[in-house]
């Protein structure tokens, strides 16, 4: 009979402390795994370090492009530097609102000729226009973060601005030695142009008259 007691109390402990104690040592990436905005972070993330990288290798390439004489190309990477600026910026903003410190590594731009520049340039923008940005947009509306689905949205929208340009100076390389040339961009999107054509930014309307010109 005592023996009895004791089992049954040994496993009324275990029913009752058991599941206490499972939920009290929950591995963190269990917790991170349960998160239903985890892979968007990580997303964020990623980009946030590709615009800041971005960022960084199209200022070098600028000072490249002058001293080959290129003032136009060294403009245009100055310019979408620059976006590239507005959207890591905002993707930070994004990640502060969920909670998230951003955090990136800066790596040292590898720096070939204005040419080679330009080419490895409208590469890695096409990769996020075309790849990068719509698979993140895509997990942003299964993991329903509404403010990743608009910086994502705005991003791909915005880098096809730099596609094209980028492409258009490749293809005139030669013709754009010793010229200079305006490019505009929007302080909201990131959106690039090299002509004032319409009131609003075709990516989000803020006001093209609040397009920063780059020098
Ligand atoms: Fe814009």
């Amino acid at each position: 009979m005592l023996m009895k007691n004791i089992g049954f109390a040994v496993a009324l402990a275990a029913a009752l402390f058991l599941p206490i104690a499972y939920i009290g040592i929950t591995p963190a990436y269990a917790q991170e795994a349960a998160s239903p905005q985890s892979k968007t972070i990580e997303n964020l993330m990623t980009a946030y370090s590709g615009e800041q990288n971005a960022h960084a290798r199209y200022l070098a390439f600028a000072r490249k492009a002058s001293e080959e004489g290129y003032e136009a190309v060294a403009g245009l990477f100055r310019t979408v530097a620059r976006a590239e600026q507005v959207q890591y910026e905002h993707h930070a903003g994004v990640m502060k609102k969920l909670g998230v410190a951003p955090n990136s590594v800066i790596e040292a731009p590898v720096v070939k000729s204005t040419r080679e520049n330009l080419e490895s340039a409208f590469s890695a923008e096409t990769y996020e226009k075309d790849v990068m940005y719509p698979a993140f947009l895509e997990q942003a509306k299964k993991d329903n973060v509404e403010d990743a689905v608009d910086a994502f949205k705005n991003a791909a929208a915005a880098t096809g601005s730099h596609v094209r340009l980028y492409a258009m100076m490749v293809n005139s390389l030669t013709l754009s030695k010793g010229l200079v040339k305006d490019y505009y961009v929007c302080p909201l999107c990131g959106n690039v142009i090299d002509a004032i054509t319409s009131s609003v930014c075709p990516v989000c309307f803020t006001e093209t008259k609040k397009f920063i010109r780059i020098k």
